[in-house]
């Protein structure tokens, strides 16, 4: 079989079966086939989509193509979470010690900023001492006795993603349902959970820019994971906004710990105990959402969240002072408050720039050697539906020197729209599929 009859095949509107997607990994893993091949393939994919039954055979292909993790080892079932990507998205860092409290074993493998978007490995290292890496035993090991363990991506895990997302990026071919959906499920499915809670996040500041399309990659996804005998559950959230009020490394961390306190934003504790009720009802712990929601809730209010939290710190390493009101977390040298010179209501926060701000400061990277400064972001102190009067603070700006924060503090303003009657309200969560 060439190469070029399977790109022939899928640019006509064809149907691969599994032995000629079997083919396709093994020749983008291999390295036989070269990379212009590759992108005519994805091109094509991008043109003529796949059928379902394609995009789960495609998926599960990718996900042997490398080591897969053996959680056999832990005691319980196993619950993984996965966000589509948003900024100020700390929920990873709230939803599962929730969920580790109520009982459920979660060894969850995160990664890094992509693009204007944070990553939950860069938030963490910026807890003093934390260590991301570990060797699975020790994953298996530390998830057995504090119940939950967040670790960079270890060994080569699924090299046909790593081969076919570069490819990706530069040929324009990120943007196709059936691909994001294999490459995100591929790796879900190597990480070995047996139960996947998705977070997919809808809106400006997302990869999916309207409702319908982030639906279809949902129901892509829940589908797979299904396909592949998962338990799979996927919530469609706003990301037109930052969520919760701090976007920046050390300041997300500080937010997390407030949340697991009861002193967080609404909007992230809201969406961080739905995605703990998730896990806790597909980890098979209640018999009903509504059961688990009870459930999380009071771990949320007597603390033992954020105990679970303070475990899994200092399993891996992390030192923090919960005493101090930064808890010990590095903190920026110049810090300016934004303020507003005229009144209205805030009817929209671009979350893409604020973003693409935050990046900048260098709480993300423009190139992958970049390195990452855990102090530097940006704090809301107004979000969509409020009111400003005139001159008010509506941000607050962390950088490392002056020119960053003037220039940042300019920018940020631009992020704000205001009008002079109230936005009609956004929900916050748009919809579940099961
Ligand atoms: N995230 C992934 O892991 N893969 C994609 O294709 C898009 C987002």
């Amino acid at each position: 079989m060439h190469f070029q009859d399977l790109i022939e095949k899928k640019r006509d509107g064809g149907t691969l079966t599994p032995e000629e997607i079997e083919v396709l990994v093994q020749g983008i893993v291999s390295g036989q086939v070269p990379d212009y091949q590759i992108s005519a393939w994805a091109m094509a994919v991008y043109f003529q989509g796949m059928s379902k039954e394609e995009t789960l055979n495609l998926t599960i292909a990718m996900s042997k193509s490398g080591d897969i993790m053996d959680l056999s080892g832990i005691q319980g079932i196993p619950v993984d979470k996965h966000s589509t990507g948003g900024v100020g998205d700390k929920t990873t860092l709230v939803a599962i010690p929730l969920a580790a409290a109520a009982g459920v074993p979660v060894a969850k493998m995160s990664g890094r900023g992509l693009g204007h978007t944070g990553g939950t490995i860069d938030k963490l290292e910026s807890i003093p001492g934390f260590q991301v890496e570990k060797t699975l035993p020790e994953v298996i090991q530390q998830v057995n006795r504090v119940k939950a363990a967040i670790i960079s991506q270890m060994g080569n895990l699924v090299p046909a993603d790593k081969k076919l997302y570069a490819i990706r990026d530069v040929t324009a071919t990120v943007d196709s349902i059936p691909l994001i959906a294999s490459s995100v499920m591929s790796k879900k499915l190597a990480s070995g959970a047996q139960g996947i809670v998705l977070d997919v996040k809808v809106g400006r500041g997302a990869f999916m820019k309207s409702l319908d399309q982030a639906r279809e990659l949902a129901q892509t996804m829940v589908a797979i994971g299904q396909g592949a005998g998962r338990k799979v559950v996927a919530v469609l959230s706003d990301m037109n906004q930052p969520l919760g009020r701090t976007i920046g490394n050390a300041l997300e961390v500080r937010e997390a710990i407030d949340t697991l306190q009861g002193k967080g934003p609404k909007d992230l504790e809201e969406l961080s105990v739905l995605l703990a009720a998730h896990m806790v009802h597909i980890g098979g712990l209640v018999g009903t959402l509504e059961e688990a929601l009870l459930k999380v809730k009071k771990l949320l209010q007597s603390g033992a969240g954020f105990q679970a939290f303070q475990r899994m710190v200092e399993a891996q390493g992390g030192h923090l002072d919960y005493a101090r009101p930064h808890y010990g977390l590095p903190r920026a040298a110049e810090i300016a408050d934004v303020i507003i010179p005229h009144e209205g209501y805030i009817s929209a926060i671009d979350a893409l720039a604020v973003g693409r701000i935050v990046m900048r400061l260098g709480a993300g990277r423009e190139r992958l050697e970049d390195q990452i400064l855990p102090e530097v972001g940006v704090e809301l102190h107004k979000k969509v539906g409020d009111k400003v009067e005139r001159n008010d603070v509506v941000a607050t700006i962390y950088a490392r020197n002056k020119n960053q924060l003037d220039q940042a503090a300019a920018e940020i303003r631009q992020a704000f729209t205001l009008t002079e009657t109230p936005p009609q309200p956004v929900p916050l969560i748009f919809d579940t599929i099961t």
